[in-house]
């Protein structure tokens, strides 16, 4: 009996594009969904975009349109960067549809009666200038524990402190710098610690990785807080029953977006929704990264429950992407939108390399640019590309185009090959993408010694029909391999059907040989990956460079960063600059962002707090010439007193790069 399976990825942002760290996941779904599949399984991949909540409604501010005009947009354009790299959806859908704002209302009133919703008052910051309550991150200020300027209003970058927005000293708001108000406002709170007890049965039930579990465990014991579910508006969401200026949170709604794509796609296809979603005929399983394992592992089950729909059968949650064993960054260009990517370099090989670097865990996958053109060029192009143009083209020009049969030698390797199905399907199945890649690239190496030992370039000139053979059972085993990786390369399956001139390569077809049959032309499958094409992408993805138009991600940088007031040429003729040379340099115990310098300025020692201390080692400072701004009021901070600054620019963590002058520059010389 077929399995019936319902698959789905989280729902993207509705602010941004697609980038190559989405990618893992969308990948990592779409090859396990096109598995099933292959494998004869009734697989249905639901989607959509998460749309609502105020950095949407910020953007399109900023833009100059409504949230529906930007989310429109964005939508058109997460279809096209999934559709160019093989995602295949069954359906991808909007959170900001009548379906789901039919299963936001349906569950919350469902929570509500069971008594699950309280309402509470809680303060927060309101602009009066933009006339909205301002989430977290929209606020700024000083840190109230070490002092620093210009902090968000949940985390300190400099101490790492975390706060309320309200604990801020100075507080302002990031769109458009006025100090905010405290209102008094009543929410709504899910009482998610109600379901502990039956969360803590489905994680024992095997909802989740171990690592997962173990992470879960932890909040258990930190113990479960209310979750304000509620938003004021104005607020881009759906409109809470009942309330006249009162919005869902974002978060609530947008997980019940897999449902509302779910009931789309049911409605357009003449399916049962309530079966497909609710019964147990349907298994169903959730991907998401690990940052938002919280969400999923704890409130949505919750919700779920509360409100009488059924759970996961599991949540598969993966690691985040690195480059080059750093964070995806703009300033190394290795944020990589999927549009940039693709005008670089084809779909497939992001797709293999993932699949070759993707396990079960939740561990951090790193992309190596190396690895990943020394990966393709050596493995897909040169041992499974290599083993259909060793002999497509042979067979072609010099025996008509016709296989003929196997012998023994050419069945040995086939059963080599055909054996490994039911092992490389439990990899498959169970999520170990890498060791299939591994198990391929070993079947692989097999036929192209297969190749070495029969030469078939010479017995040409001598035995057509003894060459005929050893072809046959070569195009066998590119057939085979290529089952084996059509779910990871989709596209390269399609043109080797082709060139075989058969039907869509399923599972089962490991089990039949292709003889006596004739192949059609054969075209070329992939091409080598030149390290110019990876650079030139890296360099595009710089910030600054390229000159696409401002899109709405570009947009909301803008807004969240706006320039400050304006500065006079007498404001800026007060501040005094001065050549320094570094002393001395050190780490300051308990902030990671500073170093601690002592500064020879002409005679004067002064001592200064920098946060360089990504971006520099104390040992690389001594003895640096620098610009020092000489009349800047002398700062207490938690960490003792900073006398004036050190010049630096950048965008912060290692992106900083220090002012300095020429080596022979006089300590306390003017600088102008
Ligand atoms: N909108 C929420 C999800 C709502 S699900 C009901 C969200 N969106 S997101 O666009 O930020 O991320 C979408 C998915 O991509 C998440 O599962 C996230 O973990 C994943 N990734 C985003 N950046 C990633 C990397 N750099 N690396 C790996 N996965 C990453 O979260
Ligand atoms: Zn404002």
């Amino acid at each position: 009996m077929p399995r019936k399976i319902v698959v789905t990825s989280a729902l993207p942002y509705a602010n941004g594009p697609i980038h190559i760290g989405h990618l893992v996941e969308y990948l990592q779904t779409d090859i396990w969904v096109r598995f099933h599949k292959m494998c004869g399984n009734r697989c249905f991949y639901f989607c959509a975009d998460d749309t609502h909540g105020t950095p949407v409604m910020i953007s399109a501010r900023a833009a100059g349109i409504s949230p529906e005009e930007l989310i429109g947009q964005v939508y058109k354009e997460h279809k096209r960067d999934f559709n160019a790299f093989y995602v295949e959806f069954d359906n991808y859908y909007s959170t900001h549809s009548p379906e789901n704002r039919y299963f936001s209302e349906l569950i919350f009133s469902r929570l509500n009666k069971a008594g699950s919703i309280v309402k509470r008052n809680v303060e927060q910051a309101y602009c009066q200038n933009c006339k909205m309550s301002l989430p977290d991150r929209f606020v700024r200020g000083t840190c109230p524990r070490c002092k620093a300027e210009d902090q968000y209003g949940d985390s300190c970058e400099i101490c790492s402190a975390t706060y309320r927005p309200t604990d801020l000293i100075n507080p302002y708001c990031a769109t458009c710098r006025a100090g905010p108000t405290l209102k008094t406002s009543e929410h709504y709170f899910f009482k998610l610690a109600d379901y502990e007890q039956k969360l803590k049965e489905l994680i024992d039930g095997g909802y989740a990785q171990k690592s997962v579990a173990n992470k879960l465990n932890e909040w258990f014991k930190a113990g479960l807080r209310d979750w304000d579910i509620s938003r004021d508006g104005p607020y881009f969401g759906f409109k809470i029953p009942g309330e006249e200026n009162k919005f869902f949170y974002v978060w609530l709604d947008a997980p019940i977006g897999y449902m509302a794509s779910a009931k789309n796609y049911c409605d357009k296809n003449n399916l049962d929704f309530d079966k497909l979603w609710n019964s147990g005929e349907y298994e169903l399983y959730h991907f998401i990264g690990k940052d938002i394992m919280y969400f999923h592992a704890l409130f949505w089950p919750a919700m779920l429950i509360g409100a009488g729909f059924k759970t996961a059968d599991k949540l598969f949650v993966h690691g985040f992407l690195t480059v080059n064993g750093e964070k995806m960054s703009k300033s190394r260009g290795t944020f990589i939108e999927a549009d940039t990517y693709l005008k670089y370099l084809k779909p497939e090989y992001l797709r293999y390399y993932y699949a070759s670097k993707l396990t079960d865990g939740i561990d951090d996958i790193d992309l190596n640019t190396d690895d990943f053109i020394n990966k393709n060029n050596s493995n897909l192009v040169g041992k499974f590309a290599n083993l259909a143009s060793r002999s497509g083209p042979m067979l072609i020009k010099n025996l008509a185009a016709q296989l003929g049969q196997l012998d023994d030698r050419g069945r040995q390797l086939i059963n080599k090959l055909t054996t490994a199905k039911d092992h490389i399907i439990e990899d498959y199945e169970d999520l170990k993408f890498a060791a299939v890649v591994r198990t391929i690239i070993a079947l692989a190496d097999e036929a192209n010694r297969y190749v070495e030992q029969n030469r078939p370039w010479v017995t040409i000139k001598t035995d057509l029909e003894k060459t005929r053979t050893t072809l046959t059972a070569i195009i066998n085993a590119v057939r085979i391999l290529t089952i084996y990786l059509k779910p990871i390369l989709p596209g390269y399956a399609q043109k080797i059907e082709k060139f075989l001139n058969v039907d869509k390569l399923k599972f089962a077809d490991v089990e039949t040989l292709l003889q006596n049959h004739r192949i059609n032309d054969f075209q070329r499958l992939v091409e080598r990956i030149d390290k110019k094409q990876v650079n030139a992408m890296i360099e595009e993805s710089k910030e600054g460079q390229g000159l696409k138009p401002p899109g709405p991600a570009e947009a909301e940088a803008v807004v969240t960063e706006p320039f400050k007031s304006e500065c006079t040429i007498e404001d800026f003729g007060k501040i005094d600059l001065r050549i320094a040379r570094v002393v001395k340099a050190e780490v300051v115990e308990g902030a990671d962002k500073l170093l601690r310098l002592q500064l020879d300025v002409g005679g004067l020692d002064r001592s200064v707090l920098a946060a360089i201390a990504q971006a520099y080692k104390p040992d690389e400072l001594a003895g640096k010439i620098v610009v020092y701004l000489a009349n800047l009021k002398p700062r207490k901070m938690r960490f003792g007193l900073s006398e004036g600054m050190i010049l630096a620019v950048g965008t912060g963590g290692k992106d900083i790069f220090m002012l300095s002058a020429d080596a022979g520059a006089k300590p306390g010389q003017k600088v102008l």
